[in-house]
């Protein structure tokens, strides 16, 4: 039985818990445990802290170390048999194992797939997203719409849609990372599985019809019956799509001091975020560029799509290289820096922003300190 320990001055001030314990007060305790209560002082401290304070640390992953492995799996274990054959990334600390969280209510993993296989048809209640590591041939099926996939393309399996993804015969063996919001769901308690009746769907549409009916930026069908779903139609984003529109937003002027040139994954119909629950984005920064930390509340998981560079995240620097994955926790400083003379540098990331903007819970700080910098501590 312990005093409920001070551990930041601010602690001391009125409105703060701060109660001595005594032999009638742990005596009390006591009482109040064997009654399946407790006293709300004795934890008031801790569970509302000044700040957020992430339990997770910043994790780089890096692709040479995994690919092997990733590759390995695809030898040991038919998808079949796996359900879905994913290397999962865990977070570098203790943090969220009950969930399988990379960090915070996000899941993450590396799924492999050879030429003629197929992972089963299903769905579930947490949604998906996936971006294209390397590969070709690759497709997914949702809600009957088959779209094939490509390098660095971003493609979404929204919550509650049948899905299954193959490679087609004469394609290549296929890597992509997953993002799921499995942490989320299961902390609300509302994750529900089921298997498709058979193997796979049956496309019920011509092949690659979402991107060819949505893909045109500020044009969408007419005439057709309006899209009411609660995610996107564009079920994939196209590489060569986002690259344009990226170097197009460069011309357009100076772009955002802590992300450089940043586009989000939106649905065309609303403006929105292409899914409800989880966001994404794409951002290029210029050769040599350093953009000046930040931070936020929400959690974002990166994947570098081409460049090199380091982010500096928590006063630690990571270096990364094409398709290395990093993570930063919720109201961790970071920034980013593209440490080649004359190439762009890409990053992918996706993220839990619209739960936080949903519940109205999303806040972002500029450093003051340093002209913006963060001073590196290891
Ligand atoms: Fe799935
Ligand atoms: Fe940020």
């Amino acid at each position: 039985m312990t005093e409920t320990k001070i551990t930041d001055p601010r602690d001391k001030l009125r409105g703060r818990s701060n109660v001595k314990d005594s032999p009638e007060l742990i005596d009390f305790y006591d009482k109040l445990e064997k009654k399946s209560t407790t006293a709300f002082w004795r934890r008031a401290n801790e569970i509302e802290p000044w700040e957020p304070i992430t339990r997770y640390n910043p994790t780089l992953w890096r692709y040479g170390e995994l690919r092997d492995l990733v590759l390995q799996s695809a030898e040991l274990v038919k998808p079949e048999e796996a359900g879905r054959r994913v290397i999962v990334l865990m977070n570098d600390s203790d943090a969220g194992r009950e969930h399988t969280a990379c960090v915070g209510w996000l899941f993450s993993g590396l799924q492999v797939m050879k030429p003629g296989e197929i992972t089963p048809a299903h769905k579930h209640t947490a949604s998906a997203q996936r971006f294209i590591m390397e590969g070709g041939g690759a497709y997914t099926v949702v809600d009957g719409h088959q779209v094939t996939l490509n390098k660095n393309d971003y493609v979404l399996t929204p919550n509650g849609c049948w899905h299954d993804h193959g490679v087609f015969d004469d394609g290549k063996v296929s890597i992509w990372q997953d993002g799921l919001d499995i942490p989320l769901m299961n902390s609300l308690e509302t994750n529900f599985y089921s298997v498709y009746p058979e193997e796979t769907q049956k496309a019920e549409y011509n092949i690659d019809d979402s991107p060819l009916s949505y893909g045109a930026p500020g044009l969408i069908p007419a005439g057709r019956k309006p899209w009411d779903k609660p995610y996107s139609p564009l079920l994939v984003y196209r590489w060569e799509d986002t690259k344009k529109a990226l170097y197009n937003l460069e011309k357009a002027g100076d772009g955002c001091p802590y992300d450089g040139y940043i586009l989000r994954y939106s649905n065309p119909i609303d403006g929105g975020w292409a899914m409800k629950t989880m966001g994404a984005h794409m951002q290029m920064l210029r050769p040599n560029q350093h953009t000046k930390a930040h931070r936020h509340t929400g959690n974002v998981m990166y994947n570098c799509a081409g460049g090199k560079g380091y982010s500096i995240i928590g006063g630690q620097r990571y270096d990364w290289q094409e398709h290395d994955i990093f993570c930063i926790p919720s109201w961790v400083w970071h920034e980013h820096v593209n440490t080649s003379k004359n190439e762009e540098a890409f990053l992918y990331s996706f993220n839990d922003f619209p739960v936080m903007e949903a519940l109205n819970l999303y806040i972002e700080e500029p450093l003051d300190d340093n002209n913006g910098y963060q001073v590196i501590i290891s």
